[in-house]
């Protein structure tokens, strides 16, 4: 048993009470993420009508999930807090460091000796504070969590952008940064904007080559990348109800592609049937008992126009499969029109290798409707064109595939089956090629598809599609192959078509497993391994609390101008590797942002010196001397994503303050928790007055105040001053986190 039985008796006793407090409360019905919304409220007595897309809300979800590239800092922040074990469940999955190369058994030794330090360390820090750890090889962090942990009407966050998976099962589940499953570890509220709700209904039900893997890709091409921002996608209608767990679980997975906060589905009989195909009847009948709760209301269902902010039909009896890409989720293609936009983009046809897992589809039912298709080409001695690459999503999965013959039918048309892990998905694939500089094109089944994503190479046209529909292609080696009108020449000459796929949701014999990977924690005092000398970790030194005086007369170490996101601040690519490592990873401040003064990146005046070096380097150079420094920006500063780097180097480079236009939300809170100020400028013209040379003070800390202006005073180098006032958005709370040093020293 991995999962918190206690936790989830509870949760199921008391939902309906809060479901119904707060219909109450809102006056009206309520759609099934509002439900589960408001049963999460971090303060119970809080409920009160909530604007959605305007306020900000505390909740306080159930669990945290952890992936082993993220978990890192997020754990090391963790290990700071005082806390002798997490506040709510929380796991970590060891799935992004194994590279996929020559197939699984090879690949996990590899991964377990190349990274044994990381894994190491996080099985050490879970073992001590009572998280859950899936060591590597035991599944992709969204299957093993749909398979254990995901339960109807419950809220998680994961430190993962496709962490929305577990909506499959009902759940409102959401991608976040480190320093978010930080707080909800520690017991401390978690703040979201009250999203806004689209409502997807689907009517009808899918036959033929049609997979839940088209529902999403179909609707992509509506909402494009940016449709879902801020919003919840909430499924309903008939044609919901018809899909099973790990279907939804795919679509919901995918909302991540069209920005949605997180997507999910009314619970059902089907999800009902999952639960107890993993091993949880307790959970399946508890949700049962208490189904009229875990399901919009009925007026909304029968009038969505009227409660949701939008809402779209698709009719699966209409629906057709689909290809997205390249280079984007949302250029969706139905396969009767793919043929003539490979030819008109002059995108190269050869297909040239199939890929098929990732969290989003490698699901048992996945897994064996793609084997029917291998099993065909295999018995009419069909050629296969392309190599296949198999990534199954957990041990469990893995286990009852090979079992049940699945793995042996692709193994038998030449598949190679990798490790039960992100692998290509995510970049981590030593893909064999003989030509690196060659326009080539992939299918996969997996969720993104931006340029070098798979595989590192521009060249690489990356298209996504069902797996059904990807190992068709795989077979045929043509981008231009319809399975569903066009046939195949055998060895032996005969035109064939494929048939339709099929295949079915749960394993007949049920699933079965040796060894789920999966190692309980002790809570035992152990020690956690960081051994001094890594360069990929370094325990976290608490912040320093503030020294109670103004800023005064800080260099200006850049005065950035246009964009300047998470991928400017800290970029990532090679530097993933230091993740867990903040002075290493510090190398890449601000090494993206462009200068004003001087239109280069990473080129700036060190005051010191009077040369011009690297951000990084000047930041160290001064803080090796005590001296703290100031960033000046523009608009939306540190948009993109949660990453909390962006917000810890400066702050371990003694950046002390960020001055800019504005903020994107997300980051302006990561720098308050880091300890960091964030301020605006009151009249924006005034960032025009800033100059290289400039030293600048912040006057008024000791009145710190929320809605309480603090002034900027610039000394030029001609020796002129101007002051002027900025702004801040500061609460009581934000504040004692600044005086503490950051949010961490606060709770401790
Ligand atoms: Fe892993 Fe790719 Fe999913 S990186 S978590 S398989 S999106």
């Amino acid at each position: 048993m991995v999962y918190d039985i206690d936790m989830l008796r509870s949760f199921y006793s008391n939902f309906p009470k809060r479901v119904d407090a707060a219909r109450k409360h809102v006056g009206r019905p309520l759609t099934l993420a509002e439900k589960i919304l408001y049963a999460h409220l971090y303060n119970e007595s809080d409920v009160r009508p909530f604007r959605r897309g305007e306020d900000y809300v505390n909740f306080r979800p159930d669990r945290v999930a952890m992936q082993d590239a993220t978990a890192q800092m997020a754990l090391l922040q963790f290990m700071n807090a005082g806390k002798s074990k997490s506040a709510v469940p929380a796991t970590v999955h060891c799935d992004h460091l194994i590279q996929a190369n020559m197939g699984a058994k090879t690949d996990i030794a590899t991964a377990t000796q190349s990274n044994s330090e990381v894994y190491d360390f996080l099985k050490s820090v879970s073992d001590k504070y009572g998280i859950g750890f899936w060591k590597p090889g035991a599944g992709i962090i969204h299957q093993v969590v749909l398979e254990n942990y995901a339960f109807p009407g419950g809220m998680m966050v994961g430190t993962d952008s496709h962490t929305p998976n577990a909506g499959g099962l009902g759940m409102i589940a959401i991608g976040v940064g480190g320093a978010d499953a930080v707080d909800v570890m520690t017991g401390m509220e978690w703040e979201l904007k009250m999203p806004k709700l689209i409502g997807v209904k689907l009517t009808g039900s899918l036959s033929g080559w049609a997979s839940p893997k088209d529902v999403i890709l179909k609707l992509a091409g509506i909402l494009t990348v940016k449709g879902g921002t801020n919003a919840i996608i909430e499924y309903f209608g008939p044609g919901a109800a018809s899909l099973s767990a790990t279907g939804k679980a795919t679509i919901c997975n995918m909302g991540a592609e069209v920005g949605a906060t997180t997507s999910l589905f009314p619970f059902d009989t089907n999800m009902a049937t999952y639960l107890r195909a993993t091993g949880r009847d307790d959970v399946a009948e508890w949700a049962t008992a208490v189904s009229d709760y875990l399901e919009a209301d009925m007026d909304v269902r029968a009038q969505p126009d009227s409660f949701y902010d939008r809402v779209i039909v698709i009719n699966l009896s209409e629906l057709e499969p689909h290809i997205n890409g390249p280079f984007t989720p949302d250029a969706a293609t139905p396969i009767s029109e793919f043929a003539a936009k490979v030819k008109e983009n002059g995108w190269p046809r050869k297909m040239e290798v199939g890929l098929i897992g990732s969290c989003t589809n490698s699901s048992y039912q996945d897994l064996s409707r793609a084997a029917s298709i291998a099993r065909q080409a295999a018995e009419d001695k069909i050629p296969v064109e392309a190599p296949l690459i198999i990534n199954p999503g957990s041990e469990q999965i893995r286990y009852t595939a090979e079992r049940d013959g699945i793995l042996g039918d692709f193994e038998r048309i030449g598949a190679t089956i990798m490790a039960n892990a992100c692998g290509p998905c995510i970049g981590q694939w030593k893909r064999h090629t003989d030509d690196n500089t060659r326009k080539n094109s992939i299918v996969t089944s997996f969720n993104r598809n931006f340029a070098k994503r798979a595989d590192g190479n521009p060249n690489t046209h990356a298209f996504v599609a069902s797996p059904e529909l990807t190992l068709a292609l795989t077979i045929a080696g043509d981008l231009c192959f319809n399975p569903l009108t066009d046939t195949l020449k055998t060895s032996d000459g005969r035109e064939v078509k494929l048939k339709e796929p099929e295949g079915t949701d749960f394993p007949p014999k049920g699933f079965e497993v040796k060894d789920n990977g999966y190692v309980a924690p002790t809570g035992k005092e152990a020690g956690v391994a960081i051994s001094p000398e890594s360069d990929r970790l370094q325990a976290l030194k608490p912040f320093a609390a503030w020294d109670g005086k103004d800023l005064i007369e800080m260099p200006l170490l850049l005065k950035a101008e246009g964009k300047c996101t998470t991928d400017h601040i800290s970029m990532a690519g090679p530097w993933l590797r230091f993740r867990g490592h903040l002075e290493n990873i510090s190398d890449n401040m601000l090494m993206g942002a462009v200068n004003a003064f001087n239109g280069k990146t990473n080129s700036v005046l060190n005051q010191l010196n009077g040369k011009y070096e690297a951000v990084s380097a000047v930041a160290k150079q001064y803080k090796a001397k005590g001296i703290s420094s100031i960033v000046v920006a523009e608009e939306n500063y540190g948009e993109g994503s949660s990453r909390e780097h962006a917000a810890m180097e400066p702050r371990f480079l003694n950046v002390k303050v960020i001055l800019a236009k504005s903020f994107a939300r997300i980051h302006e809170t990561n720098l308050k928790k880091q300890g960091m100020l964030a301020l605006t400028f009151a009249d924006k013209d005034d960032y025009k007055k800033v100059r290289e040379e400039d030293k600048i003070s912040i006057i008024g800390l000791k009145e710190f105040a929320p809605g309480k202006p603090l002034t900027a005073i610039l000394y030029h180098a001609d020796g002129t001053e101007e002051s002027f006032a900025v702004n801040h958005t500061y609460n009581e709370l934000q504040i004692k986190w600044f005086k503490a040093g950051a949010a961490l020293n606060a709770v401790r």
